[in-house]
């Protein structure tokens, strides 16, 4: 008998529901919500209330997409926490509606297990390698920054995590200070291919063992334009380019060092990336050409499956399916869930 699984992701201000039957994904939906690029960040209020008008239409066209009907979802999975408590509320509640109506087991998923597992979710006719465990994983969104090495499926050790800001956040701060909006990963991206990476020298912070830190980074790029703007109060709007450039060297370079470090820690040379930060041209790119040069094989998944989305859930929840852990009805989302 086929496993349909149906996921639910609504930890942040992307409501989104994927249907992946026996392991391949069928449909992948996902709504932003572009309300809080006005606001520099997610305002966690209307990310709630975008959420509950988003849900159902977002499942239907999930099932819909996927030739399947309410009546073969074999069980529902969702994203129990981390992330925003009236987000996620969202979700759960929607998912225990959907089980109780179908009568179908409910699987929890940490949402950060979920972005690791995402390397393993293939489309059809596109099945890619998997990795082998133990694998290390490189987790970098606007929330978590974290290097991971993954025993088994959900078998995952934290070796390195940020002591301050998350990458993704220090890419949405620096822009927020620029005027780009939010978020500031894709626009910084994308004035970067066009600066010089040497323009500007900011602060690379020495942090010990694997952790990282990134509120030096940001510190000192705000120095950068607060100065320079006493002299030239077009200073961002002249060197945008060279600023995004520079900034984004830096924090690649970042991540890349404690990559490697990692790496000579442990002997593990294969690794695959996820999080918002890991749609970044420059991330991508830098890893493949580390990877050539130091012997590493990396896994890259398409910038869709980076960032947050249902079909990561989706794919964890059908492991979980087969091992027959399932989640009981009294269950509550869990904003600062651990793994
Ligand atoms: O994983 P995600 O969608 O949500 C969280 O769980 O945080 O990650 C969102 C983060 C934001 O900080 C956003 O600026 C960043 O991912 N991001 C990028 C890029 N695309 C998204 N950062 C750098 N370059 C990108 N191309
Ligand atoms: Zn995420």
């Amino acid at each position: 008998m086929d496993i349909n699984i149906l996921g639910i992701e609504s930890s942040c201000d992307d409501t989104s529901a994927a249907i992946v039957s026996n392991g391949i994904l069928l449909s992948n939906v996902i709504a932003s919500q572009a309300v809080h690029s006005a606001y520099g960040g997610v305002v966690p209020e209307l990310a709630s209330r975008a959420h509950q008008q988003n849900i159902i239409p977002v499942v239907d066209q999930a099932i819909k997409q996927s030739g399947l009907t309410k009546d073969q979802i074999s069980a529902v999975a969702f994203t129990r926490g981390p992330g925003l408590l009236g987000s996620l509320l969202v979700g759960v509640s929607f998912a225990k509606g959907f089980a109780l109506a179908g009568n179908i087991p409910m699987i929890e998923i940490n949402h950060l297990q979920g972005h690791v597992l995402s390397q393993f979710v293939h489309e059809k006719d596109k099945v890619a390698k998997n990795p082998d465990f133990p694998f290390l994983t490189l987790l970098v969104s606007g929330g978590h920054t974290q290097i991971i090495k993954v025993n088994d499926y959900f078998d995952m050790e934290i070796i390195g995590s940020t002591i301050d800001d998350a990458a993704g956040e220090a890419f949405d701060k620096c822009a927020k200070v620029m005027g780009l909006g939010y978020p500031g990963g894709p626009v910084i991206d994308k004035h970067a291919h066009q600066g010089n990476h040497d323009a500007f020298k900011f602060a690379k912070p020495h942090i010990k063992d694997l952790d990282f830190s990134f509120s030096g980074l940001k510190t000192s790029f705000l120095y950068t334009l607060r100065d320079e703007m006493k002299t030239n109060p077009n200073f961002i709007d002249e060197n945008i380019d060279d600023l995004c450039a520079s900034l984004q060297y830096t924090i690649i370079s970042i991540l890349i060092d404690k990559l490697k470090k990692a790496v000579k820690q442990t002997g593990i040379k294969q690794i695959t990336i996820g999080g918002g930060v890991a749609a970044n041209s420059e991330l991508r790119d830098t890893l493949t050409e580390t990877a050539k040069r130091c012997g590493w094989e990396v896994f890259i998944p398409e910038r869709k499956y980076t960032t947050d989305n249902a079909a990561m859930i989706a794919g964890a929840g059908y492991f979980k399916y087969q091992k027959g852990e399932f989640a009981t009805m009294d269950l509550a989302p869990d904003a600062r869930l651990k793994f």
